[in-house]
């Protein structure tokens, strides 16, 4: 794939270690990409700076931040991809659970995002990303309250960045993806047969969406959300 826009640039992806973050890590890099990429444990991707990552908390995004500064330079685009999936029916979902969905998916994306915004702003210069999920559109199926409820906060976060941001130069959009062949999809059942092109989709097509929407060919596109679901839902 040839993008403009996004080589020598610096990207930051979180949850990076594997799945869908991974290949969106890996795509940046082969593209020309300065890439580090941030997980609970530190990821370890070819060609790209893996640092220790808790998107949930404060100091920890603040020391990842820093080290990419220091070793890569100011972020210029910023996916946030870090996610977590507990399937439960509302009826068992604890606040434990709630809390903990909320946090990663949404808490995480804000201190992220929080900590990059500021040196977009001042280079005059930028690109978000949110991994979103069609659940944040249609509330999931029957066990996912918290995580649907989570991402539909997400996708709106990029939008109320794009809307803010837009005069400083800084795109924000979403993907909102649905089974994407990773372990988090791993022991929910089998939807193949409910998805009108009948599969499911690869890590790859995410990424590949993923990096149009960080590249120059996406440059009239802000507050976007960009289904990636095979037909799954169609809206
Ligand atoms: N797989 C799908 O079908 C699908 C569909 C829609 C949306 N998504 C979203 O795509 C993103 C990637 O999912 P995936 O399928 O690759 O799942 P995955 O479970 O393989 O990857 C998620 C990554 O996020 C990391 N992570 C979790 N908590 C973290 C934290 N506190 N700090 C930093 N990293 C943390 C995990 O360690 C893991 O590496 C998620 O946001 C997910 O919600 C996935």
């Amino acid at each position: 794939m040839q993008l403009e826009g996004i080589e020598g640039r610096v990207a930051f992806v979180t949850g990076g270690a594997r799945g869908i973050g991974r290949c969106i890590a890996e795509t940046l890099a082969a593209l020309g990409a300065r890439v580090a990429s941030g997980d609970l444990v530190r990821p370890e991707v070819a060609g790209v700076l893996g640092v220790e990552l808790d998107v949930t908390a404060e100091q920890s995004v603040d020391r990842a931040f820093a080290e990419v500064e220091r070793e890569l330079g100011v972020v210029e685009l910023l996916v946030l991809n870090a996610g977590v999936l507990i399937a439960e029916p509302f009826d068992a979902l604890t606040p434990e659970n709630w809390h903990r969905q909320l946090a990663v998916n949404l808490t995480g994306a804000f201190l992220c995002a929080r900590r990059v915004l500021p040196g977009m702003r001042r280079a005059g210069a930028g690109c978000v990303v949110a991994v979103g999920s069609s659940a944040g559109k249609t509330g999931g199926g029957t066990a996912a309250a918290a995580y649907s409820a989570s991402k539909a906060g997400l996708m709106t976060l990029a939008k109320s960045i794009a809307k803010e941001y837009a005069s400083a130069g800084i795109r924000s959009n979403a993907v909102a993806p649905a089974l994407i062949d990773t372990d988090m999809i791993k022991g929910i059942g089998d939807f193949r047969d409910r998805i009108p092109l009948g599969r499911y989709g690869t890590p790859q097509e995410v990424a590949d969406v993923v990096a149009f929407l960080c590249s120059n060919h996406a440059s009239f596109i802000t507050g976007e959300v960009v289904d990636v679901n095979g037909g799954f839902v169609i809206d």
